[in-house]
């Protein structure tokens, strides 16, 4: 066995970052599968077009064969799954391709990944993880007043997306428990920074604020959530696989909650500052209302105490440094959003927008 692993979902938002990452740092081959559903893009990968440390392969983790095949061909140290149906408005939409990748796909990368363990050597199957990467949505939504999530939180995933991914988790645990495969799971809370898909709150509002359309916020825009730079994720996902405990779950996060509407009106500030509008006016005039996501969570955080005390991992960015970067990275590579605003995103934008009274395509 050598130093090479296998990433699913590696043209996606996070995925891709850590392939970069990981690559760049020189720390083995990264086999990367990934299905290319409206949200992988290899456009986030161009930089890795030509190195042999990455080989990419088109495909979806539902297809057992085919993992098993990249298994007996490439014998990794490790997989690490990222992929997923990851959008919680799209999973309200349309749960199924939720339950069909999240649920039945983890499954089927868990069943070729555990016949691949079996046979190998018992020095290989020690050294040998499967690293599940998952989010802080399955613990459900806290009040106020709450104490963060830890890792004991009971789940109570409340949309379908969180629901299928709770299931995936559960399926992660069984396989460790029943069958002795070396998993590790991690829950991450919010992420934000390059190649995020104009979907989600923070680069949807960059990319509305610069073409001069709205910026919906569901609700009273006092949701919270617990942002966390996705470098800093990335480097909590390698620290997990160097030396996370088999069997375990680690909570990730950014110890930094900010409402919704903060979030956005600091987004604004900087780009009056760095980006002004023609018309001299602030891109907070293009803030709006609209009606709130169904069974929308209030807030989540995250208690990140078990991987700093146990792995020594804590986040490098502040969230000013690390939206900072953000702001500046979306400013310079508008040619990239251009490329994603599609049609089938514009269709998406469309359709859910202007059941909220927004039209934003
Ligand atoms: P994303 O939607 O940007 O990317 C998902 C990737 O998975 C895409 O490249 C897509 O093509 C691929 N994919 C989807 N279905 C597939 C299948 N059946 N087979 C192979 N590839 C498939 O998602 P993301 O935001 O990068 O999230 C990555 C993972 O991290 C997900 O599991 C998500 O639940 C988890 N997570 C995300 C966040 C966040 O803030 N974005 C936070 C915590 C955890
Ligand atoms: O907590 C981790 C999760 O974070 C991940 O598991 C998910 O994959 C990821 O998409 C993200 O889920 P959220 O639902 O929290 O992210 P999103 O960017 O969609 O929304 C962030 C908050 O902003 C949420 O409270 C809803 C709100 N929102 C979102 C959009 C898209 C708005 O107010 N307006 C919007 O147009």
């Amino acid at each position: 066995m050598n130093k090479t692993i296998i990433v699913t979902g590696g043209a996606g938002f996070i995925g891709a970052n850590f392939v970069l990452a990981w690559v760049k740092q020189g720390l083995g081959t990264v086999v990367n599968l990934d299905k290319l559903t409206y949200a992988g893009n290899l456009e986030n990968l161009t930089s890795l077009e030509h190195n042999p440390q990455h080989i990419f392969v088109h495909g979806d983790i539902g297809d057992q064969a085919l993992v098993a095949k990249l298994l007996a061909e490439h014998r990794p140290c490790a997989v690490v799954n990222f992929a997923a149906e990851s959008h919680v408005d799209r999973s309200i939409h349309g749960p199924e391709d939720f339950i069909q990748t999240n649920v039945v796909g983890t499954f089927h990368l868990l069943e070729a990944v555990r016949a691949y363990w079996s046979h190998l050597s018992t020095e290989h199957q020690q050294d040998f993880r499967f690293l599940h990467i998952s989010t802080d949505e399955v613990y459900g939504s806290l009040g106020k007043d709450d104490a963060a999530f830890t890792e004991n939180t009971a789940y109570a995933p409340n949309s379908p997306y969180s629901a299928s991914k709770a299931a995936s988790d559960h399926l992660v645990r069984a396989y460790h428990h029943t069958y002795g495969l070396p998993t590790l799971t991690t829950n991450c809370s919010n992420n934000y920074g390059p190649y995020h898909f104009p979907e989600k709150l923070i680069p949807l509002v960059i990319h509305n604020a610069l073409v001069g359309k709205p910026l919906p916020i569901y609700g009273n825009g006092q949701q919270v959530r617990d942002w966390l730079y996705v470098e800093d994720h990335c480097a909590a996902i390698r620290r997990v696989l160097e030396a996370g405990k088999v069997g375990e779950v680690y909570n990730v996060g950014g110890w930094n909650e900010q409402a919704n509407i903060d979030v956005v009106r600091t987004l604004c500030r900087m780009l009056d500052a760095k980006s002004p509008r023609a018309d001299g006016q602030s891109y907070a005039d293009q803030i709006t209302f609209v009606q709130d996501r169904l069974g929308h969570d209030q807030r989540y955080a995250i208690d990140a105490t078990k991987i700093a005390k146990e792995l020594g991992w804590k986040p490098v960015e502040t969230f000013e440094s690390g939206i900072e970067k953000t702001v500046n990275w979306y400013l310079a590579h508008q040619d990239w959003v251009k490329n994603i605003t599609s049609g089938e995103y514009r269709n998406w934008v469309q359709t859910h927008y202007s059941e909220r009274g927004e039209e934003l395509a």
